[in-house]
């Protein structure tokens, strides 16, 4: 075992000005307690790019090693489920906030933060999905439980450009869903089309006079990833019945509805955390992601960049300026 690991390094300085750097750390900074992973690779989540531009609350302690995903290999393990060899997945929990992340040749971490790697799935093909495609398919089977059928009529996907819009449009659509992908970005028709998107909808063009409680009844549910306006005013275009799965605030934390949605047609607002979700159903949603989830357009929908261009990435994605998945090769 080395004594150092490289890894994109996070410090703040006495100004409260945080620094980036590719560092060596020591090894005897990953607690030897826990089950140590040489990392293949990671991802660039909106999460991510928030750590990375400093934004306050999401890393807890400086120095700190970016990246809430990662692909690896089990090299030391205290566990017998996870013996030296298992090829792993691990997003979220802690990774990247509270722990050392992804973007760095190794990550220690507690046996209940680990998924089996599907055999049929790639180290890369993990890390291209990732925790954005892991939220994406979590927003999918949340419309599923919820009866939503494709029988039933459209599924509008806000962000869609996004990581977790690109391969939640292709997901609805792989399973059979009319899907309208919204977006702010002009020129994408080819794109969305690819993914299997029948409309794309200008963002602007779902905007409804704010005092109007409700509008017409156009989609058979939504899954959403900006929040703000957005999340406002499809919430008054959903069918009776219908669900919209909530995971994401690129536009906005904040929005606002009154009960009509609710009350009159029966609408469900579903939401959807990744971070958390048990470790005993992270598997089932992998394998499908592995199997009869598996989507053929995902490689055409990922970049792979390397650990020096994951600065500048991170500011184009806040900017709204990149468009589907990010893979970090370590
Ligand atoms: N709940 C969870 O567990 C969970 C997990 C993963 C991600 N998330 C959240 O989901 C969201 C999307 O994550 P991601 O990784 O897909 O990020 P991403 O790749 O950066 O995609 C976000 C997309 O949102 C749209 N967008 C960006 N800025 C916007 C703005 N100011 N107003 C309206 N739309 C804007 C853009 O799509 P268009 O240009 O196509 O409109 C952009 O491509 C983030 O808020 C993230 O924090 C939540």
């Amino acid at each position: 075992m080395p004594d150092t690991f490289f890894a994109s390094v996070l410090d703040k300085n006495s100004d409260g000005v945080i620094t980036h750097s590719l560092s060596q750390l020591p090894m005897s900074e990953l607690a030897p307690d826990q089950i140590l992973v040489k990392v293949a690779c990671s991802s660039l989540n909106y999460k991510d790019a928030l750590v990375y531009q400093g934004h306050p609350g999401i890393a807890r302690h400086y120095p700190h090693v970016p990246g809430i995903d990662a692909a690896g290999t089990v090299v030391r393990s205290p566990h017998p489920d996870f013996p030296a060899g298992t090829a792993v997945i691990v997003t979220g929990f802690g990774l990247g906030t509270s722990a050392w992340g992804g973007h760095a040749e190794y990550i220690a971490v507690p046996a209940d933060w680990l998924v089996r790697r599907p055999s049929a799935m790639s180290a890369e093909d993990s890390m291209a999905l990732g925790t954005a495609g892991f939220t994406a398919a979590l927003c999918v089977d949340a419309l599923l439980r919820h009866d939503t059928r494709p029988e039933q009529g459209e599924i509008l996907v806000s962000g869609a450009s996004g990581g977790v819009g690109s391969v939640a449009v292709a997901l609805l659509a792989q399973l059979g869903f009319q899907v309208a992908a919204v977006t702010r970005k002009p020129g994408l028709e080819a794109y969305f089309h690819q993914l299997g998107a029948q409309r794309t909808v200008a963002a602007a063009e779902l905007a409804t006079a704010p005092e109007r409680a409700l509008h017409k009844e156009e989609y058979a549910g939504a899954i959403d990833t900006v929040g703000g306006s957005t999340l406002s005013t499809l919430l008054k275009r959903i069918r009776y019945g219908g669900s919209v799965a909530a995971c994401g605030m690129a536009e906005n934390a904040n929005f606002s509805s009154t009960v009509f949605p609710f009350i009159l047609r029966g609408v469900n607002l579903l939401g959807i955390d990744s971070v958390a979700y048990p470790q005993s159903r992270r598997q089932a949603i992998w394998d499908k992601l592995a199997n009869e989830w598996r989507l053929p357009q995902l490689q055409a929908i990922t970049q792979a960049i390397g650990l020096k261009e994951v600065e500048a990435a991170s500011q184009a994605m806040l900017a709204g300026e990149r468009t589907g998945r990010t893979v970090v090769v370590i």
